[in-house]
Protein backbone atom coordinates (compact mmCIF):
# COMPACT_ATOMS: atom_id res chain seq x y z
CA UNK A 1 0.00 0.00 0.00
CA UNK A 2 1.06 2.93 -1.23
CA UNK A 3 0.57 6.40 0.70
CA UNK A 4 0.13 9.25 -0.57
CA UNK A 5 2.81 12.45 -0.49
CA UNK A 6 1.47 14.80 1.41
CA UNK A 7 0.94 18.07 0.01
CA UNK A 8 1.65 21.49 0.97
CA UNK A 9 5.13 23.18 2.34
CA UNK A 10 8.03 21.33 4.34
CA UNK A 11 7.95 21.75 7.51
CA UNK A 12 11.10 24.18 8.43
CA UNK A 13 12.17 22.59 11.16
CA UNK A 14 -7.04 -6.28 34.47
CA UNK A 15 -4.38 -8.56 35.03
CA UNK A 16 -2.67 -7.61 38.45
CA UNK A 17 0.44 -5.58 37.52
CA UNK A 18 3.62 -7.54 37.08
CA UNK A 19 5.65 -8.96 40.33
CA UNK A 20 7.73 -6.31 40.10
CA UNK A 21 4.96 -3.78 39.91
CA UNK A 22 3.20 -4.88 42.92
CA UNK A 23 6.08 -5.01 45.45
CA UNK A 24 6.84 -1.73 44.59
CA UNK A 25 2.80 -0.47 44.52
CA UNK A 26 3.12 -1.95 48.34
CA UNK A 27 6.09 0.36 49.16
CA UNK A 28 4.17 2.95 47.36
CA UNK A 29 3.18 4.95 50.68
CA UNK A 30 6.84 5.66 51.93
CA UNK A 31 6.77 8.55 49.47
CA UNK A 32 10.45 9.67 49.75
CA UNK A 33 12.11 11.60 47.20
CA UNK A 34 15.14 10.00 47.81
CA UNK A 35 17.89 9.43 44.15
CA UNK A 36 14.98 11.43 42.19
CA UNK A 37 14.69 15.15 43.31
CA UNK A 38 17.53 17.24 41.18
CA UNK A 39 18.03 14.19 38.68
CA UNK A 40 17.14 14.60 34.94
CA UNK A 41 13.85 13.19 35.03
CA UNK A 42 12.97 16.68 36.58
CA UNK A 43 12.79 19.62 34.12
CA UNK A 44 15.06 22.07 35.05
CA UNK A 45 12.08 24.19 35.26
CA UNK A 46 10.75 22.48 38.38
CA UNK A 47 14.02 22.09 40.02
CA UNK A 48 14.66 25.49 38.92
CA UNK A 49 18.11 24.80 38.24
CA UNK A 50 19.38 26.35 35.03
CA UNK A 51 21.32 22.76 33.26
CA UNK A 52 25.18 23.69 33.65
CA UNK A 53 27.20 24.52 30.96
CA UNK A 54 24.67 26.14 29.09
CA UNK A 55 24.48 29.37 27.61
CA UNK A 56 21.02 30.51 25.51
CA UNK A 57 22.27 30.42 21.74
CA UNK A 58 25.26 28.12 21.94
CA UNK A 59 26.15 25.02 20.16
CA UNK A 60 24.14 22.20 22.57
CA UNK A 61 27.30 20.08 22.39
CA UNK A 62 30.16 21.92 23.36
CA UNK A 63 33.70 21.87 24.98
CA UNK A 64 34.83 23.80 27.74
CA UNK A 65 38.23 26.11 28.22
CA UNK A 66 40.04 22.50 29.34
CA UNK A 67 38.33 20.55 25.67
CA UNK A 68 36.03 18.55 27.53
CA UNK A 69 32.45 17.88 26.12
CA UNK A 70 29.64 19.40 27.48
CA UNK A 71 28.47 16.43 30.13
CA UNK A 72 24.54 17.46 29.56
CA UNK A 73 22.44 15.99 26.90
CA UNK A 74 20.79 18.39 24.31
CA UNK A 75 18.16 21.01 25.38
CA UNK A 76 14.90 19.43 26.39
CA UNK A 77 16.30 15.66 26.55
CA UNK A 78 17.08 13.67 29.22
CA UNK A 79 19.99 11.18 30.22
CA UNK A 80 18.17 8.42 32.15
CA UNK A 81 20.49 7.36 35.05
CA UNK A 82 19.74 4.26 37.35
CA UNK A 83 17.34 5.22 39.80
CA UNK A 84 15.57 7.34 36.57
CA UNK A 85 14.87 3.88 34.59
CA UNK A 86 13.74 2.39 38.44
CA UNK A 87 10.82 5.34 37.92
CA UNK A 88 10.75 4.62 34.20
CA UNK A 89 10.19 1.36 34.85
CA UNK A 90 7.46 1.59 37.47
CA UNK A 91 5.68 3.65 35.32
CA UNK A 92 5.83 1.98 32.11
CA UNK A 93 5.05 -1.50 33.96
CA UNK A 94 1.83 0.56 34.83
CA UNK A 95 1.42 1.73 31.37
CA UNK A 96 1.85 -2.21 29.74
CA UNK A 97 -0.28 -3.41 32.98
CA UNK A 98 -3.45 -1.42 32.35
CA UNK A 99 -3.46 -1.87 28.61
CA UNK A 100 -2.53 -6.03 29.07
CA UNK A 101 -5.68 -5.99 31.43
CA UNK A 102 -8.15 -3.92 28.64
CA UNK A 103 -6.83 -7.01 26.10
CA UNK A 104 -4.58 -4.30 24.13
CA UNK A 105 -1.14 -6.05 22.40
CA UNK A 106 1.64 -4.40 22.11
CA UNK A 107 3.14 -2.69 18.66
CA UNK A 108 6.23 -0.50 18.13
CA UNK A 109 7.44 1.39 15.10
CA UNK A 110 10.56 3.22 14.25
CA UNK A 111 11.40 6.39 15.62
CA UNK A 112 12.84 7.81 12.19
CA UNK A 113 10.34 7.52 9.86
CA UNK A 114 9.41 9.33 6.63
CA UNK A 115 9.09 13.28 6.57
CA UNK A 116 5.83 12.83 4.35
CA UNK A 117 4.03 10.90 7.23
CA UNK A 118 3.85 14.01 9.84
CA UNK A 119 3.24 17.07 7.43
CA UNK A 120 0.12 18.09 7.28
CA UNK A 121 -1.53 21.51 6.06
CA UNK A 122 -3.33 22.66 8.63
CA UNK A 123 -1.28 24.64 10.98
CA UNK A 124 -0.51 22.14 13.68
CA UNK A 125 2.59 23.00 15.97
CA UNK A 126 3.20 19.40 15.70
CA UNK A 127 4.37 20.29 11.84
CA UNK A 128 6.05 23.43 13.29
CA UNK A 129 8.02 21.61 15.75
CA UNK A 130 9.38 18.58 13.37
CA UNK A 131 12.88 16.98 14.05
CA UNK A 132 12.86 16.90 10.37
CA UNK A 133 16.40 16.19 7.94
CA UNK A 134 17.60 14.87 4.82
CA UNK A 135 19.35 11.32 5.41
CA UNK A 136 22.37 10.30 3.66
CA UNK A 137 20.28 9.11 0.90
CA UNK A 138 18.81 12.24 -0.07
CA UNK A 139 15.78 11.00 1.71
CA UNK A 140 13.58 13.68 3.89
CA UNK A 141 12.34 11.53 6.94
CA UNK A 142 11.80 12.96 10.62
CA UNK A 143 11.70 11.82 14.26
CA UNK A 144 8.05 10.86 14.96
CA UNK A 145 6.50 13.44 17.00
CA UNK A 146 3.45 11.13 17.99
CA UNK A 147 2.93 7.20 17.23
CA UNK A 148 -0.20 7.87 15.53
CA UNK A 149 0.46 8.37 11.75
CA UNK A 150 2.59 5.06 12.15
CA UNK A 151 0.15 3.26 13.78
CA UNK A 152 -1.93 4.50 10.27
CA UNK A 153 0.33 3.21 8.12
CA UNK A 154 1.08 0.07 9.86
CA UNK A 155 -2.86 -0.54 9.73
CA UNK A 156 -2.91 0.23 6.35
CA UNK A 157 -0.27 -2.37 5.24
CA UNK A 158 -2.13 -4.59 6.84
CA UNK A 159 -5.10 -3.59 4.21
CA UNK A 160 -7.91 -6.51 4.67
CA UNK A 161 -5.72 -9.08 6.36
CA UNK A 162 -5.86 -6.89 9.83
CA UNK A 163 -8.73 -8.76 11.93
CA UNK A 164 -10.96 -6.01 13.17
CA UNK A 165 -11.45 -4.62 15.88
CA UNK A 166 -7.71 -4.38 17.07
CA UNK A 167 -7.27 -2.96 20.30
CA UNK A 168 -3.00 -1.64 19.87
CA UNK A 169 -1.02 0.06 22.71
CA UNK A 170 2.74 1.06 22.31
CA UNK A 171 5.13 3.04 24.58
CA UNK A 172 7.34 4.70 22.70
CA UNK A 173 10.04 7.97 22.14
CA UNK A 174 8.44 11.09 20.67
CA UNK A 175 10.44 13.77 19.22
CA UNK A 176 8.97 17.57 19.20
CA UNK A 177 11.02 20.84 19.12
CA UNK A 178 8.67 22.64 21.75
CA UNK A 179 9.52 24.66 24.24
CA UNK A 180 10.65 23.62 26.91
CA UNK A 181 8.03 23.70 30.23
CA UNK A 182 7.60 22.21 32.90
CA UNK A 183 5.62 18.67 31.77
CA UNK A 184 6.95 19.41 28.29
CA UNK A 185 10.13 18.44 26.99
CA UNK A 186 11.79 18.00 23.83
CA UNK A 187 11.39 14.04 23.92
CA UNK A 188 9.25 12.60 25.80
CA UNK A 189 7.86 8.99 25.94
CA UNK A 190 4.10 8.58 25.11
CA UNK A 191 2.31 5.55 25.96
CA UNK A 192 -0.88 4.85 23.50
CA UNK A 193 -3.63 2.89 23.38
CA UNK A 194 -6.02 2.65 19.99
CA UNK A 195 -8.77 0.78 18.86
CA UNK A 196 -9.27 0.15 15.14
CA UNK A 197 -12.81 -0.58 13.69
CA UNK A 198 -15.25 0.29 16.01
CA UNK A 199 -17.44 2.85 14.98
CA UNK A 200 -19.42 3.57 18.47
CA UNK A 201 -18.75 5.92 21.82
CA UNK A 202 -17.77 1.83 23.25
CA UNK A 203 -14.32 2.43 21.97
CA UNK A 204 -14.29 5.93 23.61
CA UNK A 205 -15.56 4.62 26.96
CA UNK A 206 -12.66 2.14 26.78
CA UNK A 207 -10.03 3.94 26.24
CA UNK A 208 -11.82 6.50 29.00
CA UNK A 209 -11.91 4.07 31.56
CA UNK A 210 -8.17 2.10 30.69
CA UNK A 211 -6.83 5.93 31.56
CA UNK A 212 -8.67 6.32 35.21
CA UNK A 213 -7.67 2.85 35.71
CA UNK A 214 -4.23 3.91 35.21
CA UNK A 215 -4.59 7.15 37.71
CA UNK A 216 -6.41 4.54 40.44
CA UNK A 217 -3.09 2.48 39.90
CA UNK A 218 -0.85 5.54 40.60
CA UNK A 219 -3.05 6.72 43.72
CA UNK A 220 -4.64 9.97 41.69
CA UNK A 221 -8.22 9.55 41.85
CA UNK A 222 -11.23 12.20 40.67
CA UNK A 223 -10.51 14.55 43.17
CA UNK A 224 -6.95 14.89 41.61
CA UNK A 225 -7.57 14.56 38.24
CA UNK A 226 -10.68 15.59 35.80
CA UNK A 227 -10.94 14.47 32.17
CA UNK A 228 -12.54 17.21 29.97
CA UNK A 229 -14.87 15.74 27.40
CA UNK A 230 -16.39 17.52 24.02
CA UNK A 231 -16.67 16.57 20.41
CA UNK A 232 -15.59 17.73 17.09
CA UNK A 233 -19.29 17.57 15.92
CA UNK A 234 -19.98 20.72 17.71
CA UNK A 235 -18.21 22.78 16.04
CA UNK A 236 -18.32 20.61 12.65
CA UNK A 237 -22.45 21.40 13.43
CA UNK A 238 -21.59 25.32 14.04
CA UNK A 239 -19.64 25.10 10.46
CA UNK A 240 -21.84 23.94 8.38
CA UNK A 241 -24.68 26.30 10.32
CA UNK A 242 -22.52 29.33 8.74
CA UNK A 243 -21.65 27.39 5.19
CA UNK A 244 -18.16 27.08 5.99
CA UNK A 245 -16.14 24.42 4.01
CA UNK A 246 -15.81 21.05 4.74
CA UNK A 247 -11.97 21.67 4.39
CA UNK A 248 -11.81 24.60 6.92
CA UNK A 249 -12.69 21.99 9.66
CA UNK A 250 -9.33 20.58 10.71
CA UNK A 251 -7.71 24.23 10.96
CA UNK A 252 -10.60 25.82 12.28
CA UNK A 253 -10.19 23.64 15.49
CA UNK A 254 -6.50 23.59 15.57
CA UNK A 255 -6.54 27.76 16.01
CA UNK A 256 -9.94 26.82 18.75
CA UNK A 257 -7.27 24.59 20.59
CA UNK A 258 -5.37 28.08 21.27
CA UNK A 259 -8.71 29.83 22.77
CA UNK A 260 -6.54 29.66 26.35
CA UNK A 261 -2.88 30.16 24.94
CA UNK A 262 -3.63 33.00 22.62
CA UNK A 263 -5.34 36.71 23.02
CA UNK A 264 -9.15 36.56 21.66
CA UNK A 265 -8.22 39.03 19.50
CA UNK A 266 -5.64 36.46 17.74
CA UNK A 267 -7.74 33.79 17.52
CA UNK A 268 -10.06 36.05 16.06
CA UNK A 269 -7.84 37.28 13.44
CA UNK A 270 -6.50 33.56 12.71
CA UNK A 271 -9.81 32.41 12.13
CA UNK A 272 -11.20 35.23 9.54
CA UNK A 273 -8.22 34.16 8.48
CA UNK A 274 -9.11 30.74 7.38
CA UNK A 275 -12.44 32.46 6.21
CA UNK A 276 -14.67 32.79 8.57
CA UNK A 277 -16.95 36.07 8.87
CA UNK A 278 -17.95 37.54 11.88
CA UNK A 279 -20.98 35.79 12.44
CA UNK A 280 -19.14 32.52 12.27
CA UNK A 281 -16.23 33.64 14.02
CA UNK A 282 -18.90 34.22 17.19
CA UNK A 283 -20.71 31.01 16.41
CA UNK A 284 -17.89 29.28 16.97
CA UNK A 285 -16.79 30.81 19.47
CA UNK A 286 -19.75 30.64 21.72
CA UNK A 287 -19.90 26.81 20.96
CA UNK A 288 -17.13 26.24 23.09
CA UNK A 289 -18.48 27.65 26.39
CA UNK A 290 -20.92 24.56 27.27
CA UNK A 291 -20.44 22.62 30.08
CA UNK A 292 -23.40 20.79 30.60
CA UNK A 293 -25.62 18.25 28.60
CA UNK A 294 -28.44 20.95 28.90
CA UNK A 295 -26.10 23.84 27.80
CA UNK A 296 -25.10 21.27 24.71
CA UNK A 297 -28.70 20.39 24.05
CA UNK A 298 -29.68 24.26 23.88
CA UNK A 299 -26.81 24.96 21.44
CA UNK A 300 -27.49 22.18 19.24
CA UNK A 301 -30.65 20.66 19.98
CA UNK A 302 -31.56 17.32 21.30
CA UNK A 303 -31.29 15.35 17.85
CA UNK A 304 -28.10 16.56 17.05
CA UNK A 305 -25.13 13.49 16.36
CA UNK A 306 -23.23 15.05 18.94
CA UNK A 307 -25.71 15.28 21.95
CA UNK A 308 -26.28 11.44 20.72
CA UNK A 309 -22.95 10.41 21.36
CA UNK A 310 -22.13 12.27 24.21
CA UNK A 311 -25.77 10.77 25.74
CA UNK A 312 -23.87 7.73 24.99
CA UNK A 313 -21.05 7.92 26.18
CA UNK A 314 -22.07 9.18 29.70
CA UNK A 315 -24.06 6.59 29.56
CA UNK A 316 -20.99 4.03 29.33
CA UNK A 317 -19.14 5.62 31.50
CA UNK A 318 -21.62 5.61 34.09
CA UNK A 319 -21.75 1.74 33.58
CA UNK A 320 -18.02 1.10 33.91
CA UNK A 321 -18.24 3.55 37.40
CA UNK A 322 -16.21 6.44 36.15
CA UNK A 323 -18.73 9.18 35.89
CA UNK A 324 -16.70 11.45 38.83
CA UNK A 325 -13.85 11.55 36.59
CA UNK A 326 -15.68 13.07 33.12
CA UNK A 327 -16.61 16.51 32.83
CA UNK A 328 -18.58 17.40 29.65
CA UNK A 329 -17.02 20.78 27.86
CA UNK A 330 -16.88 22.42 24.71
CA UNK A 331 -13.49 24.36 24.70
CA UNK A 332 -11.43 20.95 24.46
CA UNK A 333 -10.63 20.18 20.72
CA UNK A 334 -7.61 19.35 20.54
CA UNK A 335 -4.77 20.67 18.41
CA UNK A 336 -4.71 17.44 16.18
CA UNK A 337 -6.53 18.18 13.07
CA UNK A 338 -7.49 14.98 12.18
CA UNK A 339 -10.07 14.08 15.35
CA UNK A 340 -13.20 13.77 14.18
CA UNK A 341 -15.51 13.37 16.50
CA UNK A 342 -15.44 12.93 20.90
CA UNK A 343 -12.12 14.33 22.13
CA UNK A 344 -10.89 14.08 25.89
CA UNK A 345 -8.09 15.19 27.51
CA UNK A 346 -6.88 14.59 31.39
CA UNK A 347 -5.81 17.47 33.56
CA UNK A 348 -4.69 18.27 36.88
CA UNK A 349 -7.39 19.66 38.73
CA UNK A 350 -5.37 22.60 40.08
CA UNK A 351 -5.26 23.61 36.92
CA UNK A 352 -0.94 23.61 37.67
CA UNK A 353 0.17 21.67 34.63
CA UNK A 354 -0.48 21.08 31.31
CA UNK A 355 -2.83 18.18 29.99
CA UNK A 356 -1.60 14.79 31.08
CA UNK A 357 -2.82 13.11 28.22
CA UNK A 358 -5.00 13.79 25.39
CA UNK A 359 -6.98 11.68 22.63
CA UNK A 360 -10.15 11.47 20.76
CA UNK A 361 -11.81 9.63 17.23
CA UNK A 362 -10.33 10.03 14.36
CA UNK A 363 -12.41 8.03 11.44
CA UNK A 364 -10.50 9.67 8.72
CA UNK A 365 -6.65 9.56 9.11
CA UNK A 366 -6.29 6.71 6.51
CA UNK A 367 -8.32 8.12 3.49
CA UNK A 368 -5.71 11.07 4.34
CA UNK A 369 -2.83 8.36 3.67
CA UNK A 370 -4.84 6.99 0.65
CA UNK A 371 -6.15 4.00 2.08
CA UNK A 372 -9.60 3.69 3.05
CA UNK A 373 -10.92 5.12 6.47
CA UNK A 374 -11.71 2.84 9.45
CA UNK A 375 -13.36 4.29 12.77
CA UNK A 376 -10.24 4.77 14.99
CA UNK A 377 -10.10 6.19 18.67
CA UNK A 378 -7.15 6.67 20.91
CA UNK A 379 -5.18 8.53 23.17
CA UNK A 380 -1.54 9.71 24.07
CA UNK A 381 -0.32 9.85 27.78
CA UNK A 382 2.96 11.24 28.47
CA UNK A 383 5.75 10.49 30.62
CA UNK A 384 6.66 14.11 32.05
CA UNK A 385 3.20 15.63 33.39
CA UNK A 386 2.44 12.35 35.07
CA UNK A 387 5.90 12.30 37.14
CA UNK A 388 5.83 16.40 37.67
CA UNK A 389 1.43 15.66 39.22
CA UNK A 390 2.81 12.44 40.93
CA UNK A 391 5.55 14.27 43.01
CA UNK A 392 2.98 17.50 43.83
CA UNK A 393 0.72 15.31 45.68
CA UNK A 394 3.89 12.85 47.27
CA UNK A 395 3.16 9.53 45.23
CA UNK A 396 6.23 9.16 43.58
CA UNK A 397 6.96 5.59 44.81
CA UNK A 398 10.15 4.45 47.06
CA UNK A 399 12.14 2.74 44.49
CA UNK A 400 15.26 1.39 45.59
CA UNK A 401 18.01 -0.63 43.90
CA UNK A 402 17.69 -4.21 45.59
CA UNK A 403 18.76 -6.89 45.81
CA UNK A 404 17.98 -10.53 47.36
CA UNK A 405 22.04 -11.73 48.68
CA UNK A 406 25.16 -10.05 48.29
CA UNK A 407 27.59 -12.73 47.97
CA UNK A 408 31.16 -12.25 49.08
CA UNK A 409 34.42 -14.14 49.14
CA UNK A 410 36.06 -13.88 52.29
CA UNK A 411 39.64 -14.09 50.47
CA UNK A 412 41.09 -14.20 46.80
CA UNK A 413 41.49 -17.98 46.95
CA UNK A 414 37.41 -18.61 47.19
CA UNK A 415 36.29 -16.22 44.27
CA UNK A 416 35.36 -19.30 41.89
CA UNK A 417 33.36 -20.85 44.85
CA UNK A 418 31.46 -17.63 45.88
CA UNK A 419 31.19 -16.94 41.27
CA UNK A 420 29.66 -20.52 41.75
CA UNK A 421 27.64 -20.23 44.64
CA UNK A 422 26.54 -16.85 43.29
CA UNK A 423 25.02 -18.24 39.86
CA UNK A 424 23.70 -21.19 41.99
CA UNK A 425 21.60 -18.35 43.56
CA UNK A 426 20.66 -16.43 40.63
CA UNK A 427 19.68 -20.15 38.96
CA UNK A 428 16.81 -20.21 42.24
CA UNK A 429 15.52 -17.16 41.00
CA UNK A 430 16.98 -14.87 43.72
CA UNK A 431 18.74 -11.54 42.63
CA UNK A 432 22.76 -11.72 43.48
CA UNK A 433 25.32 -9.12 43.96
CA UNK A 434 28.73 -10.72 44.07
CA UNK A 435 31.23 -8.45 45.45
CA UNK A 436 34.21 -8.56 42.67
CA UNK A 437 37.09 -6.89 44.69
CA UNK A 438 38.78 -7.64 47.73
CA UNK A 439 36.73 -5.56 50.26
CA UNK A 440 36.57 -4.68 54.17
CA UNK A 441 34.08 -6.05 56.05
CA UNK A 442 32.94 -2.47 57.24
CA UNK A 443 32.40 -1.89 53.12
CA UNK A 444 30.30 -4.49 52.69
CA UNK A 445 28.06 -4.52 55.37
CA UNK A 446 27.32 -0.78 53.72
CA UNK A 447 27.32 -1.90 50.58
CA UNK A 448 24.39 -4.68 51.96
CA UNK A 449 22.75 -2.10 53.30
CA UNK A 450 22.39 0.20 50.59
CA UNK A 451 21.65 -2.53 48.54
CA UNK A 452 18.76 -3.35 50.75
CA UNK A 453 20.02 -6.73 50.99
CA UNK A 454 18.32 -9.60 52.56
CA UNK A 455 21.21 -11.70 53.36
CA UNK A 456 24.67 -11.46 53.29
CA UNK A 457 26.55 -14.84 52.31
CA UNK A 458 30.11 -15.17 53.21
CA UNK A 459 31.93 -17.62 51.40
CA UNK A 460 35.11 -18.58 54.47
CA UNK A 461 38.04 -21.11 53.95
CA UNK A 462 36.70 -22.67 57.37
CA UNK A 463 33.22 -22.94 56.32
CA UNK A 464 33.65 -24.03 53.01
CA UNK A 465 35.92 -27.12 54.19
CA UNK A 466 32.70 -28.20 55.56
CA UNK A 467 30.36 -27.46 52.78
CA UNK A 468 29.25 -24.57 54.49
CA UNK A 469 28.62 -20.79 54.03
CA UNK A 470 27.85 -18.17 56.35
CA UNK A 471 24.52 -16.68 56.06
CA UNK A 472 23.64 -12.95 57.29
CA UNK A 473 19.91 -12.44 57.44
CA UNK A 474 20.53 -8.65 57.36
CA UNK A 475 17.28 -7.59 58.91
CA UNK A 476 16.90 -10.45 61.62
CA UNK A 477 20.29 -10.07 62.53
CA UNK A 478 20.67 -13.35 63.08
CA UNK A 479 23.69 -15.66 61.25
CA UNK A 480 24.11 -19.42 61.04
CA UNK A 481 26.40 -21.84 58.68
CA UNK A 482 24.03 -23.31 56.23
CA UNK A 483 25.08 -25.94 53.65
CA UNK A 484 25.74 -24.72 50.45
CA UNK A 485 23.86 -28.25 48.89
CA UNK A 486 21.05 -26.38 50.70
CA UNK A 487 21.27 -23.23 49.99
CA UNK A 488 20.64 -23.55 46.78
CA UNK A 489 18.53 -26.15 45.92
CA UNK A 490 15.61 -24.06 47.92
CA UNK A 491 13.33 -21.69 45.32
CA UNK A 492 13.44 -17.94 45.67
CA UNK A 493 10.34 -18.30 47.34
CA UNK A 494 10.88 -20.64 50.04
CA UNK A 495 14.16 -19.39 50.95
CA UNK A 496 15.63 -19.15 54.24
CA UNK A 497 15.71 -15.42 55.09
P1 LIG B 1 -1.08 15.00 21.83
O1 LIG B 1 -2.23 15.67 22.48
O2 LIG B 1 -0.26 15.79 20.91
O3 LIG B 1 -1.72 13.74 21.11
O4 LIG B 1 -0.14 14.37 22.91
C1 LIG B 1 -0.62 13.44 23.83
C2 LIG B 1 0.12 13.57 25.15
O5 LIG B 1 1.53 13.42 24.94
C3 LIG B 1 0.01 14.92 25.83
O6 LIG B 1 -1.20 15.04 26.54
C4 LIG B 1 1.21 14.86 26.76
O7 LIG B 1 0.95 13.98 27.85
C5 LIG B 1 2.23 14.17 25.89
N1 LIG B 1 3.10 15.15 25.20
C6 LIG B 1 2.91 15.72 24.01
N2 LIG B 1 3.93 16.56 23.72
C7 LIG B 1 4.79 16.51 24.75
C8 LIG B 1 6.05 17.11 25.07
N3 LIG B 1 6.64 17.97 24.25
N4 LIG B 1 6.65 16.82 26.24
C9 LIG B 1 6.08 15.95 27.10
N5 LIG B 1 4.89 15.33 26.86
C10 LIG B 1 4.25 15.60 25.71
C11 LIG B 1 -1.03 12.89 20.33
O8 LIG B 1 0.16 12.84 20.23
C12 LIG B 1 -1.95 11.90 19.66
N6 LIG B 1 -1.18 11.18 18.67
C13 LIG B 1 -2.56 10.99 20.70
C14 LIG B 1 -3.49 9.98 20.11
C15 LIG B 1 -3.26 8.65 20.02
N7 LIG B 1 -4.68 10.26 19.61
C16 LIG B 1 -5.20 9.13 19.16
N8 LIG B 1 -4.34 8.15 19.41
Amino acid sequence: MQIAPASGKRAAALAAPPPAAIGQERRAGRHRDRGLRGNVWMSAATTGKPAQGRTAGTAEIQTNKRGSIDTNPPRGTRDFFPQDMRLRNWLFDHFRSVSSAFGFEEFDSPVLESEDLFVRKAGEDITDQLYNFEDKGGRRVALRPELTPSLARMVLSKGKGLLLPAKWFAVGQCWRYERTTRGRRREHYQWNMDIIGVEGQEAEAELLAAITMFFERVGLGPEDVQIRISSRKVLEGVLRRYNVPVESFGPVCVVVDKIDKLPEQEVVRQLSNLGLDSEAVNGVLSATEARSMPELQELLGSDSEAVKEMVNLFGLADGYGIKDWLTLDTSVVRGLAYYTGIVFEAIDRRGMLRAICGGGRYDRIMGTFGGDNLPCAGFGFGDAVIVELLKDKGHLPDLDHQVDDVVVALDESLRPQASGLANSLRKTGRTVDLVLEEKKMKWIFRHAERLSAKRLVIVGATEWERGCVRVKQLAKREESDVPVQQLCSVSSDEAFE
